[in-house]
This record gives structure tokens, sequence and C-alpha cells, in this order.
């Protein structure tokens, strides 16, 4: 018998990559790779353990949420949330929901701690959804939000010019649709002042780059991206066969770069 699947669930206006497609689960896993250490490392830093309440925005395949059941403990608990919770495995002391952070409604002062990484940088609303965050957390209670500052990223060693030249304009491209479709490539650097903005204290934002060679799980999320991207980047001028040469370029035993910056922003709700 043909088992059927739910259908894709549609993500917001603003999110560019295709849920119902497999590039998720590529996505997904090199998002944890490249990223989950310095995520882990400023969760930790804001001491969640036994007994916390915590809530994972837009989870992806729940790493993270995973992480932070480990940490709260039986007497805790973590709501894993995302437009589509088909990747997120079912865990101890972790619920997930499928839940749009931008249209449906969250418990008011319901967690100790709310973490999101590359979420609200794709939506649109992401002002407003910060609003609603401050509401949802406790009295004193720790926002955490990871996103990237795309602006900075230079090539450093290439195999030729040409090939240095092709990889910048894949970043162009790809951060020309992702504006296109109302998300800030660079909103890393603006979330502080937004967060403040919005109400938050205490509010601490730490940068990190990464040096990238071939294998490195942040240049092979790029070569995720490609294909997830392919149609649009196409739209953006890109041609197939430019294409396949940023794929060899980004895999050449020669190619060097460094990553996006991405800023890990820690913030509170006022006591
Ligand atoms: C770039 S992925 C990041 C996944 C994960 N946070 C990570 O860093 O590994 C963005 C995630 O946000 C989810 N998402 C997109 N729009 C959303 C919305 N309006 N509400 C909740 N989640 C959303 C997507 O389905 C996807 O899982």
């Amino acid at each position: 018998m043909t088992q059927l699947l739910d259908p894709a669930p549609v993500a917001e206006p603003g999110y560019a990559f295709d849920n119902s497609s497999d590039h998720p689960i590529a996505q997904f896993a090199c998002l944890a790779a490249a990223y989950d250490p310095f995520t882990i490392e400023r969760l930790a830093a804001t001491g969640v353990g036994e007994g916390w309440h915590c809530l994972e925005i837009g989870a992806g395949n729940g790493s993270v949420a995973r992480w932070l059941a480990d940490r709260v403990g039986p007497t805790g608990r973590v709501l894993a949330t995302d437009v589509d919770i088909r990747r997120i495995p079912s865990y101890p002391a972790m619920t997930a929901e499928r839940h749009d952070i931008v249209h449906d409604p969250l418990p008011a002062a319901g967690f100790d701690l709310i973490h999101a990484r590359l979420v609200l940088q794709h939506l649109p609303q992401r002002r407003a959804v910060l609003d609603r965050l401050l509401a949802a957390l406790r009295p004193g209670g720790w926002l955490q939000i990871d996103e990237f500052d795309v602006s900075y990223g230079p090539v450093l060693l290439a195999p030729d010019a040409r090939s240095a030249e092709l990889y910048e304009r894949f970043l162009a491209a790809k951060a020309r649709l992702f504006e296109a479709a109302g998300g800030r490539v660079v909103w890393g650097r603006e979330c502080a002042a937004e967060l403040r903005e919005a109400g938050f204290t205490e509010l601490d934002p730490q940068p990190k780059v990464a040096l990238w060679q071939a294998g490195h799980p942040g240049l092979e999320l790029l070569v995720s991206h490609l294909d997830g991207l392919r149609d649009r980047l196409l739209e953006q001028g890109l041609t197939a066969e430019q294409l396949d040469r940023v794929r060899v370029v980004m895999r050449h035993p020669q190619f060097q770069a460094v990553s996006p910056v991405v800023y890990s922003v820690h913030a509170r709700r006022p006591r």
C-alpha cells in the first residue's frame, strides 16, 4: 500500500526554502555541525538547567532542542516548534508542536528561556515577533537569538580569480533572493538594537566567524543551498554551468574563505 505523507506545511512568506523537498535534511545537518557548538556555548552561559521551561522556535531537526532537553532534565520542559515538525524526533522532556511564530498564540510569561537560530531574519514580521517573545518570557527570562550578517565573508584563497569572483556572485545572488522575499541578510548586526527597542534589557551581542575550507559544514551548507534554491538562483541570473562550477570551487582543496558573521545575542525580559 502506498503511504501518503501529510502535505508539506506552507511556510510564511519570507522563508525562501522549500520544506516539502529533501533539501532540509542536509541543510539542518550542516547547520547543526557548523553552528551548534557556538549556540550551545552561549545557551550554557544563561545558566539553563534543571527544571527550566524552554521554547525553541523554528527548531529544524531539533538538535538544539534536544541539548536543552538533556539540560533541563525530567523536571523541566522544552517546547520545540516549527511550521514543519516532520524532522524533529521524539525525545524525553521535549514536545514538538507545529506552530507559526508570526501568527499562533504563545502562553503569557510561560518560559524561562526562548531560543531561535536563523529563523527571524527570514521573516518580514520579525520586529512584531520580538514583542510576542517579550510577553512569552517570565520576568527576568532569557532570549537568545542567533543570526547571520552575510555582508562579511571574504575569499582568502581560490584556485584562480574567476573562481573567487563566481563564489562572490553566488553569495550576492543568494542575498538578493532572500531580501526580495522579505528577509534581512544583515539582521544579525541589527538584532541587539531592535531587541532594546522592543523593551529587552541586558543586551549582550557576541559575534563569531570561522575559517572555511573544503568539507567545513558551513561551506557544505552553501552547497546544500545550491540545490535547495537552484531555480531561484537561476532567476537571479546565474547559469546552470556557473552553479555547477561554484559547487566545484567550494569543494576545491585550495579554496579558503571566512564565514559570514554569526551573532549570538542575549537579552532578558526586565524583572
Ligand atoms: C534556516 S532553518 C533553521 C533551523 C534551525 N533553527 C537551525 O538553526 O538548525 C529555519 C527554520 O525555521 C522554520 N520556520 C520558517 N518560518 C517559520 C515560522 N513562521 N514559524 C516557525 N518556524 C518557521 C523553518 O521551517 C525552518 O525549520
